[in-house]
């Protein structure tokens, strides 16, 4: 089928968004192999990531079109795009990711409204001065914040990552931020949620952060758990927790691949958090191959494999209805930049390759859902 033609200018998203938020499941373009198909088969919404680097580039676009029920700005609606200053909004980098989308009647995440590390929030609000009532001004810019971003997208975005990666895996315990500093860490994410909910009270509300199933991930797993369980237990409204999957890492120099794994752990912390009530989505799953061959035929099958016994797990649990790739080909992977591969080959973290042609991990995520039991509608 022709894809209809992309405007990046276009403003009418957000009736376009509506007509395709009544259709979660389906993706415009998705023929019955796709993995958006395969995935609807089963209750599953299956996506990747976009970013403004991408809209020039037709044959990704079209491949993201094909594949995916839904995709999630890769930079765009952070506070880092939208916030050039404490005083304005800048929404025109999102606006064409989401444009795009609807046109193509892709749905739409909101990632991140607020990305609880100081690290990647914009440099003014580090030396952002609160003023002298500072709790005040800090819950002020936080509700302005995530209410304006929510309430733009709630016609389109109906799962909102609304904090990022609040918790520090070395120490276990909260990061501080400049917003935190004066409201307090659990405050700060608490307001975050409740402003969320009353911005867009139909959406999702997710908690998303990169622990893992390896030995080394525990302290990260416990203290996130112990942080789900005090938001639960003083009724701030989240409905489930985003597990980035970002598989493997830049500390594993295991020569068995990708590090221990520790299954029963992840099963026993995965259970407690579907036994709050909560849902699960995996968010952004990519397999960081730095442990593994450069042999592109075995590293690809070592990469296909873990994305299979990981899907498998991550499937066996009802609560798991969302399978997002961070980036659908390995033409844009961000682990290229951020983590290279000590003998500088290319990585090959993504379902496609730089080319665009189907990898072993392809293969693997669509067998995943083919063996997968169907989700509750
Ligand atoms: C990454 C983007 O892919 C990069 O382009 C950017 O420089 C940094 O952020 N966890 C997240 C994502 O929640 O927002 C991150 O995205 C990847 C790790």
């Amino acid at each position: 089928m022709p894809l209809p033609s992309f405007s990046p200018g276009r403003r009418d998203f957000l009736a376009a968004g509506a007509a395709a938020a009544a259709l979660p499941f389906l993706s415009g373009n998705a023929d019955a192999d796709s993995l958006a198909s395969l995935g609807a088969r089963k209750g599953i919404r299956f996506g990747s990531t976009i970013g403004t680097g991408h809209l020039a580039d037709q044959a990704y676009l079209a491949l993201n079109a094909a594949q995916c029920a839904l995709i999630v700005p890769e930079n765009e609606m952070k506070w880092g795009a939208t916030r050039p200053d404490v005083r304005s909004f800048d929404f025109s980098r999102a606006d064409a990711i989401v444009a795009w989308a609807t046109a193509h009647r892709i749905g739409v995440r909101g990632h991140t409204l607020l990305w609880h590390s100081e690290r990647w929030m914009p440099g003014w609000l580090a030396t952002y001065d609160f003023g002298p009532q500072p709790r005040v001004e800090a819950a002020r810019l936080l509700t302005e914040h995530v209410s304006t971003v929510a309430r733009r997208y709630a016609p389109v975005v109906d799962s909102f990552d609304v904090v990022n990666e609040a918790v520090d895996p070395d120490t276990g315990l909260l990061r501080e931020t400049a917003i935190s500093r004066h409201l307090g860490a659990e405050e700060t994410i608490d307001l975050a949620f409740r402003t969320a909910r009353q911005a867009a009270p139909k959406a999702e509300l997710v908690y998303n952060d990169y622990m893992g199933w390896r030995a080394d991930e525990a302290r990260h797993r416990d203290a996130v758990l112990r942080l789900l369980e005090r938001l639960k237990a003083r009724g701030t409204p989240i409905d489930a927790l985003g597990v980035q999957s970002h598989l493997g890492s830049k500390y594993s120099d295991s020569p068995t691949g990708l590090g221990a794994l520790d299954e029963r752990a992840w099963r026993t912390f995965l259970d407690r958090v579907t036994g709050m009530g909560l849902r699960l989505l995996v968010t952004e799953m990519d397999v960081h191959d730095n442990p593994l061959p450069g042999d592109i035929a075995r590293r690809d099958r070592m990469v296909a494999n873990h994305t299979r016994a990981y899907l498998d797990l991550m499937l066996s649990y009802p609560a798991l209805h969302t399978v997002m790739c961070w980036g659908l080909s390995d033409r844009y992977t961000w682990l290229n930049g951020s983590r290279p591969r000590p003998d500088g080959m290319a990585k090959r973290p993504c379902p496609f390759d730089a080319d665009l042609s189907p990898k072993p991990m392809r293969d693997a995520i669509a067998d995943a859902f083919r063996a997968a039991s169907p989700r509750a509608a």
